[in-house]
């Protein structure tokens, strides 16, 4: 008698052909992914930080009132951020490779709380990239976009923040218990520990190996692009996009006077310098004659970009607190700095009741004892301690007084 089996009516789950245990490497694991982890979260901290420093000296909210001293400290906070931002690079890029296998997870979603967590990954990735991205990408002056950079990259910053906190909460657990771990290649859910191979056996690169190749690529980014704010280093600014000693006058350009189209008007005889505003008792006119004749101050003080660069020069000219008294400004006025520039964001900067009176706060008239070059702003243009280069207004030709 043959026997047949009846075909079974019991139906398989279905799985897909790529799964997260369909990815081999130990790395893919949760000690590697926390470890990354911390260094990220210390890295977008820093950077969100010094970045909304940035953004409120440059669009400052009623309570907020950027000290003109110590007068280096936009070049330290500036500087840190854009190293900062260089620096992750490698750290995300390693982050996103050793948990990408999560991305295949079966099933999808498993409940509630496990959907809002993934939902939130989509802020946390994409806004991660595309921070690192922009930020790359202005510091380097390509703009392969039609928004405001500095409205957009604030506003996803805040929102990266955001579903990191998210992220921080729902991975907090296991990162704690990752650190307590004392073992090296202990077990982990995406890769069952019998599978791992040694860690740093032949034929592999182990977790320290990894984490110290990530950490090198990090350093060496890091120690070839910080020369452009940090002088000892300016000579290893090899990545760099400018070098503090590349300029008319030694000194970096950003925007050039036939850029801001204010060529013709810079060389003017005709040219005044003009004070005035509801906050003076008389208006005054200067030609630049009579500004030279003026009591001259020398300060040392940095151009310091947000782009991340900065470059210390020797400034000489007129106290801008000196034009203000002749002019009979009330005590605890604001300053309006304006340009021959007639179009463009920084035609125009605002002077705080604190810059206002900075003894060091000059129209500068000379760099380095030579009178300034049309590029820095001829024939005068405003240098004061702590604030960032688009504040540093060029071509000055009214002061109007608030
Ligand atoms: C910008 C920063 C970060 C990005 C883009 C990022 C990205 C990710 C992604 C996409 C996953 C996989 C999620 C999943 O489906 O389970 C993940 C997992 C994880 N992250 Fe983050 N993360 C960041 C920061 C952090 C921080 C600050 C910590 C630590 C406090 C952390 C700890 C972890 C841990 C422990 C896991 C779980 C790994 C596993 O279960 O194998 N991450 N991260």
């Amino acid at each position: 008698m043959v026997r047949t089996t009846a075909p079974s009516t019991e139906r398989r789950p279905f799985r897909p052909p790529v799964t997260a245990d369909s990815f081999a490497s130990p790395l893919h694991d949760r000690r590697t992914a926390a470890l990354l982890g911390i260094a990220l979260g210390v890295a977008f901290l820093v950077a969100f930080l010094t970045g909304l420093i940035s953004h409120f000296i440059q669009y400052p909210p009623g309570w907020f009132l950027w000290p003109s001293r110590p007068a280096g400290l936009y070049r330290i906070t500036q500087g840190v951020h854009v190293a900062t931002g260089i620096a992750t690079i490698p750290l995300l890029l390693a982050k996103l490779w050793v948990v990408y296998p999560h991305f295949w997870g079966w099933p999808p979603v498993r409940g509630a709380a496990h959907l809002v967590e993934r939902i939130s990954l989509i802020p946390l990735v994409g806004g991660s990239l595309f921070m690192l991205f922009s930020g790359v990408a202005n510091i380097a002056r390509w703009y392969p976009w039609n928004f405001n950079f500095p409205t957009v990259h604030y506003w996803v910053g805040w929102i990266t923040i955001g579903a990191l906190v998210a992220h921080v909460a729902a991975k907090i657990g296991i990162t704690r218990s990752e650190l307590r771990r004392r073992s090296r290649d202990g077990a982990s859910e995406a890769v069952p520990a019998a599978a791992l191979p040694a860690a740093d056996g032949p034929g592999g690169l182990g977790r320290r190996g990894f984490l110290t190749t990530v950490a090198t690529a990090s350093g060496l980014l890091t120690l070839f692009t910080v020369g452009q704010t940090v002088r000892p280093l300016e000579r290893l600014a090899l990545l760099a996009p400018r070098r503090p000693r590349t300029g008319p006058q030694g000194v970096p350009v950003n925007k050039t006077a036939a850029g801001a189209v204010v060529t013709e008007l810079a060389r003017d005889p005709a040219y005044r310098l003009v004070v005035e505003g509801r906050g003076v008792q008389r208006r005054l006119s200067f030609t630049l004659d009579e500004l030279r004749a003026m009591p001259q101050r020398q300060a040392e003080l940095p151009i310091s970009c947000v782009e991340g660069w900065s470059s210390s020069a020797t400034w000489r000219g007129v106290p801008v607190r000196d034009l203000l008294a002749m002019a009979g400004a009330r005590d605890g006025a604001t300053v309006r700095v304006q340009s021959l520039q007639r179009k463009g964001g920084f035609k125009a900067s605002t002077l705080n009741r604190d810059h206002a009176v900075d003894p060091d706060t000059l129209l500068a008239l000379e760099l380095f004892g030579e009178p300034l070059h049309i590029d820095h702003g001829f024939p005068c243009r405003l240098i004061g301690p702590n604030r960032p280069g688009v504040h540093q207004t060029k071509w000055v030709t009214r002061l109007v007084v608030k």
